[in-house]
Order: C-alpha cells, then structure tokens, then sequence
C-alpha cells in the first residue's frame, strides 16, 4: 500500500488560533481525505509549539505556571480542528515525553559528532519571531521579518554548524525539483543562501530562560524552540519508539507551512536531519497568507478573525469552501465577510444548491422520487454527449489539481460540470419535455442530472466533507462510509434509487 505522510506546522499556543491556521489544516486535510480515498496508508499530523521566550511570558501575564497555560490552551486548538471536520490522525505537543526524548537524542547525536559547538553569543533577539538577529541584519533597528523591537543579548550558548552544510544544502535544493514548493519560494531560498549562512544558536541559558527542553549535556542551557519545533515531524512518526512506523513514513511527502516559516523548515530542518542521518522530507510547501485590510492577519497585530464565529455563522463547508476556492494555493488573499458571502450566495446557493434542489424536485415531480432508467448513451444529442464527458474528466481534473496542489483548480473543474449541468436543464426544458409527452427523453436528463450530482458528491469529499454525506443522503445513496474515488466512473447509479429530497442545503445569505 502507498503512504502519504502530511504535516502541519506546530501552532504557538501564545493565543487562540486564527483563519490562518485553520487554512493551513483545512489545505492539509483535504489532501489527506484525498489521499484515503485514492487508497493511500495516511498519516496526517497537527499540533502545538509550547516551549519559549513567547509561551512563558503569556503564562506570566496570566499569573500561570507555562504548563498549566499550555494545558489550558492545547484543547482549544483539538476543538477548533474538530469544529472544521479536521481529520488529523495525531496531535503532538512539544512538552510531551515522546518528543522530548527525540530532541535530547538528536542533540546528543550532534553533539557527540561535533556539530554542535560552545560559544560566546552576542546578538539582538525578536521574542514573537523567536529568531536571532545581528546588528547588520536589523532594519531601522528592528526585525527584518516583523518590523517589531528587538533586544540586545550577549550569553554563552551552543551553536549548531550550519555553514559547515552550506554546499549540500544548495545542491540539495537544485537537484530536488519538489523540495521547495511553489517555485518562488525555492528561488527566495536559493538567492538567500548566496550569502554565507550563519551558524545556528540552538540553546538559551536556563537562568534567563527555563520553559524549554534540558540540553543533556548541560544543565546550564535549555533547547532554543525552533530546534526543539521541528523534531516533531519525526519524533511523532515514530523515529525513536517505533522503527517500523518510521521506516514506512519518513521522508514524509508534504509538510504544509505558511511562507513566515520557510527559512527554518527548508534551511535548519534539511540540514539537521542529513547532519543525524535522514532523508530531508520531499516537499516543503510554502502557503500564502490571509491578509485583513492589506496586512498579515496576526496574534500580535491584533487584526485576527475567529474561525469559531464564521463556522458558527456560515457553516464549516462553506468556510472550508471560501478558503480553498477564492485564492489560488500559494498566493495572498484577502479575507472579508463580504467576500466569503458573495461566494456562498453565487457558488453554493445558486450554483450547486440549486442544480441539486431543483433537479431532486423534478424526481419528485415527475417520478415519484424514483431515479429513472434511462436509454443506451447513443440515444444521446450533442449537449448531452459534452455534458456526460465533463463529468467523465472529474477524476483527472481532480487529480491533477490535487497533485499541483491547487485547490481552486480542482475546485473550479467540480464547479464547470455544475454550472454546464444548470445550463443544460435550461437548454433541455423537462418541463415541456413533460408536456410534450417526452418520456424517455425526460427519463435520459433526469437520470443524468442524478448521476452528475453523485459524482460531484464524490468530487467535494476532501473539499466538503459535510456537503458531500448530506448530497449522498438526499440523493438516496446507500452505503455512504463506502464510497471511493474509484466510484467517479458514470453509470453506477442504480435506477429506482429512492431520492429523499428535503431542504436546500445552502440558503442565500441575505445582507441588508
Ligand atoms: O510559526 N495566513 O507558529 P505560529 C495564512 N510554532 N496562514 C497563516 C497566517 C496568515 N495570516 N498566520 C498564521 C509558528 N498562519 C511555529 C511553527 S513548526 C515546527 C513551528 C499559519 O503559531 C501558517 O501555517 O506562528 C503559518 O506558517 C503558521 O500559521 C504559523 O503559526
Ligand atoms: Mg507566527
């Protein structure tokens, strides 16, 4: 069996999480609903950052200890992700023994190699980047990536020798075509590696900071948390307690990141696993962001949406819906209320809502809710003949979307069938049809309307878990948990199948 091995990024628990996180697990599982139903062995993961300078300084504004904060935070972040119908197969935290023991391994392994080093460390460091800077680095005096203060810190610490795997990094890079994606990021990171990389500060001094993982070999010094962060993809996969778990995953396929986060995961990461032995993953790939008013939607700017108060609003599907359809995977977008409306009313409500009310209602009408047998395909016009293509090509439009890791592509593929499949029944008119005394030409477009509306069910699994059962229970489909990819081929619609009609699944939003 093939495995497909996805992870998310492990989110601060410094606040709530954001649209922008739930964007990250809402592309990552409908990969991995994808992937199960192409009849992949997936293992599919996301979870929570919990050590650093960040997380104990919130626990300190809080009165807390920072391990009852993360305790009260972590279970936000699991109802959230089961509020959106993420279908995550593990949930690791950073302060679990599990992962622990992998961090003092691989340090201890670095070490004992004599990749790690003792050091004087001078430098300014941003606390919400969590990231060391040098004066000739800083802009204006603050953070190049966040533009926010940062303070001067001289200390001994361990150093971790980056620059000593400069040149394999790069030739790594060019001769993985996959390993960066989408193409401008790999070109971002490439033109970033032409200045000589520093080595990396992987401790912090336990008197200054002790919300961290114990360097083994010294008491003095905790693991600096982007170090300790990224351990996770292999400690969760079994690298320490489970060999033959991560002798199936690793490399894993596709670790989902937005691009604030590139520079760790495709210059520390790759480096700290071929430094300790192991294939870096196959694809890093780099998400735009969701911006409110022109700027990065952000805990620390305050700018943030709750996706709680959406979903509860506008439901999950059409939630999951906007984010993967308005803006192409990879590129900036920009979130509005209106904007996620406007999509709601046009493609859900009047688009698929309709073409699956009305053409249920006809069954009803005309049929006596009973799918009707039609004729041999060669009975068929020219519209029809199109129409019936269409729906034949879901599966390698879907595919190829999926494979791109475009999920508008595929999106919009799902979206052309229902809009032609509209447009036919206004081409068609089974109204008169029905007047005219048409039978079985009126049997023909009912039966293909059905049998369209199963295979966009199936098509919408990944996108819209909810949306797709319910389609499957008003079209009367049995056997619903058994439905694969595999089942995107026309003509398996059995005639007679009972339909059960019931309400428009997405009513127009009115705005007033
Ligand atoms: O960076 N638009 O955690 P974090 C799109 N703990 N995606 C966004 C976004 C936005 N406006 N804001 C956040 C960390 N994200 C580290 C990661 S991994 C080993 C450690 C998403 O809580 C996006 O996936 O700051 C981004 O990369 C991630 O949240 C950052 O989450
Ligand atoms: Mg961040």
């Amino acid at each position: 069996m093939k495995k497909f091995y996805i992870t998310t990024p492990l989110y601060y628990v410094n606040s709530a999480p954001h649209i922008g996180h739930s964007y990250t697990n809402i592309a990552c599982d409908t990969l991995a609903r994808y992937k199960r139903l192409m009849g992949y062995e997936v293992l599919f993961v996301t979870g929570t950052d919990e050590h650093g300078q960040k997380i104990k300084d919130v626990a300190e504004s809080k009165a807390m200890e920072p391990k009852a904060f993360v305790d009260s935070v972590a279970p936000i972040f699991k109802d959230l992700w089961k509020r959106l119908d993420i279908s995550y197969d593990d949930f690791i935290r950073t302060t679990e023994k599990r992962h622990e023991d992998v961090v003092k391994d691989t340090l201890n392994i670095l070490y004992k190699k004599g990749d790690l080093y003792e050091g004087e460390y001078s430098g300014w460091y941003c606390t919400p980047c969590e990231s060391f800077w040098t004066k000739a680095q800083l802009v204006d005096d603050l953070c190049p990536d966040c533009k926010r203060k940062v303070e001067e810190i001289k200390e001994k610490n361990f150093f971790f020798r980056l620059s000593k795997y400069q040149n394999w990094l790069i030739d790594y890079i060019n001769s993985h075509e996959d390993f960066i994606k989408p193409a401008i990021r790999k070109n971002e990171m490439l033109s970033f590696l032409k200045n000589p990389l520093n080595d990396l500060c992987i401790s912090r001094p336990a008197s200054r900071l002790s919300w961290g993982i114990d360097i083994p070999f010294s008491k003095d010094h905790v693991t600096y948390v982007w170090f300790d962060a990224l351990i996770n993809y292999i400690s969760v996969c079994g690298y320490k307690d489970n060999p033959e778990k991560f002798k199936k995953f690793w490399p894993a396929d596709i670790h989902m990141i937005g691009k604030d986060i590139l520079r760790p995961h495709t210059v520390y990461w790759p480096i700290m696993l071929h430094a300790i032995g192991l294939e870096p993953p196959m694809t890093v790939f780099a998400h735009g962001w969701w911006k409110m008013g022109g700027d990065k939607m952000s805990k620390s700017k305050g700018n943030v949406v709750d996706p709680r108060d959406m979903v509860s609003r506008f439901g999950v599907d059409a939630y999951r819906f906007f984010l993967l359809k308005e803006v192409q995977f990879g590129v900036d977008g920009s979130f509005s209320e209106e904007a996620l409306i406007a999509r709601i009313n046009s493609d859900l409500a009047n688009d698929l809502g309709n073409l699956l009310h009305r053409s249920l209602t006809m069954v009803e009408k005309y049929f006596a809710e009973f799918v009707p047998e039609r004729r041999d395909l060669k009975y068929s016009d020219e519209i029809t003949k199109a129409l019936i293509d269409k729906a034949c090509g879901l599966d390698s439009e879907i595919k190829k979307g999926m494979d791109s890791i475009d999920f508008s592509y595929g999106l919009n593929s799902i979206w052309d069938l229902i809009n032609m499949a509209n447009k036919f029944i206004e081409q068609k008119a089974p109204w008169k049809l029905a007047k005219g005394n048409k039978q079985d030409d009126l049997k023909d477009m009912m039966y293909d309307l059905c049998e369209i509306l199963r295979m966009v069910s199936i098509a919408l699994m990944p996108f819209m878990p909810d949306t797709s059962v319910k389609m499957a229970g008003q079209l009367g489909l049995g056997d619903i948990e058994k439905r694969s990819f595999s089942d995107l081929k026309w003509g398996l619609l059995k005639p007679g199948t009972k339909i059960n009609k019931g309400t428009p699944l997405f009513p127009r939003i009115e705005v007033n």
